[in-house]
């Protein structure tokens, strides 16, 4: 009997994060129907164009991250079968979680179906089928719900227990009709325009925001084992007495312009991580061959990374 009752124990936590989804969307229109952000474009039209020409806007759909989820779901899944009997909702679990976190909503039926429309997106011979497979891929790419529907996008929870011991962890789903947001603005309208609460979330300006997506490595791993954004970050430039947050670097200029996002790709503001600074001295060099003495230079190079970041990176 006690056995039993300890089998079922094991059987149900194990049954959580199903349970939790037992509402799973079994198509791509059901899965974001609550994370429509086409009717936030009206009123933020500058924050929305910035951000449609942001990576995070084509966090699924742009050609390099299709191509290596093709090659993830043909190579490492259907090729190797690991762990035994691996199936394609791995693309689910293993990747969108971060680069799409509204398809842990997805049935596994569903997760296969968004795997198959990827290997179409990226390989099918037919251009129209192609194109159809990335507009519709391109609903699941993140958006303003992905971060301001939740308190920690891309975070886990912690389910627990009527007791209150922890029984698994799941990824925040966005909490209905509701909008976090920094808490500088004064009367949002959004109760009586489109009927959502607006709630301050101390989060939203503190680096740990991105930390979710931008890093993924088991806790307690240094950045020499794994070096993420948030790894190098800590300890490479907060340990040293860095200050600026994520936001006050990526998120700069007023309005829009704060979710364009730049990285790497947008040369001026990669300049900014580098300050290269040569000095030339005047010398004299006796060139031995010609048997006399030349004018020359000594160079000094001074090179200074900025960026909290390993460079190059990404
Ligand atoms: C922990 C969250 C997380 C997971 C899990 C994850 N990614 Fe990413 N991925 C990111 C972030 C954040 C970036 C952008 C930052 C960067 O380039 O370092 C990124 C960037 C990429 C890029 C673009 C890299 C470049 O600059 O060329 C590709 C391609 C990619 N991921 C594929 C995958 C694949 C395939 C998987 C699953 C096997 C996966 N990712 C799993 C968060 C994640
Ligand atoms: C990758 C995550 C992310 C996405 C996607 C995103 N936001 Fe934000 N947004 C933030 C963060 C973080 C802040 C807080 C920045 C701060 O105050 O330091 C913010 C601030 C804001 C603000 C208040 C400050 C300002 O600049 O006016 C508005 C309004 C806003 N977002 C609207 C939107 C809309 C509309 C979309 C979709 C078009 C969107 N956001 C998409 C992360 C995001
Ligand atoms: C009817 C117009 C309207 C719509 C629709 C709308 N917003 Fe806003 N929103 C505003 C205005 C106006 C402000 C206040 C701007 C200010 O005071 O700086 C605001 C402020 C915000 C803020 C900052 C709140 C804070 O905590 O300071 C966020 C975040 C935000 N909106 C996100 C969104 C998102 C996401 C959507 C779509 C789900 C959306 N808004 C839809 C008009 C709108
Ligand atoms: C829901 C997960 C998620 C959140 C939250 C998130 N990001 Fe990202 N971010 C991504 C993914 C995935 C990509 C890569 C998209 C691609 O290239 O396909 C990315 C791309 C970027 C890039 C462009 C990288 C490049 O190669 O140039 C920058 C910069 C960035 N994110 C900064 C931030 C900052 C700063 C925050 C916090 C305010 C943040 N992100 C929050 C998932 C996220
Ligand atoms: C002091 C300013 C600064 C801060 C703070 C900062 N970044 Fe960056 N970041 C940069 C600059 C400059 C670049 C471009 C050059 C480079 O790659 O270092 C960059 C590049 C990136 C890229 C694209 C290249 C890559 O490394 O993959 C991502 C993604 C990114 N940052 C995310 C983050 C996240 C997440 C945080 C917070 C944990 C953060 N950044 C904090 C300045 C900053």
């Amino acid at each position: 009997m006690r056995f039993l009752f300890l089998f079922m124990l094991i059987v149900s936590a194990a049954m959580v994060p199903q349970m939790a989804f037992s509402e799973q969307a079994k198509t791509i229109d059901e899965l974001v129907s609550s994370v429509d952000s086409s009717q936030c474009a009206g009123c933020h039209s500058d924050i929305h164009d910035n951000w449609s020409k942001s990576w995070h806007a084509k966090s699924v759909t742009d050609p390099r991250s299709l191509r290596t989820f093709r090659t993830f779901i043909l190579k490492g899944i259907d090729k190797n079968k690991k762990p035994a009997g691996a199936k394609r909702t791995m693309l689910r679990d293993m990747c969108l979680k971060c680069h799409a976190p509204a398809a842990l909503g997805a049935s596994d039926e569903l997760a296969e179906q968004i795997a198959g429309l990827v290997v179409t997106a990226v390989d099918d011979k037919d251009a129209s089928k192609k194109e159809a497979a990335i507009k519709e891929l391109s609903k699941l790419d993140i958006n303003c719900i992905t971060c301001h529907g939740v308190r920690t996008p891309g975070g886990l929870v912690e389910v627990r227990t009527t007791e209150g011991l922890v029984e698994g962890k799941l990824p925040a789903p966005p909490e209905p009709n509701t909008i976090f947001g920094p808490g500088d603005a004064k009367n949002p309208p959004h109760k009586d325009a489109i009927g959502f609460n607006t709630i301050k979330s101390e989060n939203m300006k503190k680096s740990e925001f991105c930390m979710p997506c931008h890093h993924g490595c088991p806790p307690g791993m240094s950045s020499k084992e794994c070096p993420t954004q948030w790894t190098v970050y800590q300890e490479h430039y907060i340990a040293h007495g860095g200050k600026q947050t994520c936001q006050d670097c990526h998120m700069q200029g007023k309005g829009g312009a704060s979710h364009r996002f730049p990285g790497i790709y947008e040369k001026e503001f990669a300049a900014t991580a580098i300050d290269l600074t040569l000095s030339a001295t005047p010398t004299r060099h006796y060139d031995h061959l010609e048997d006399k003495m030349m004018p020359a230079i000594v160079m000094n190079v001074k090179l200074k990374n900025n960026s909290p970041h390993d460079l190059p990176h990404g």
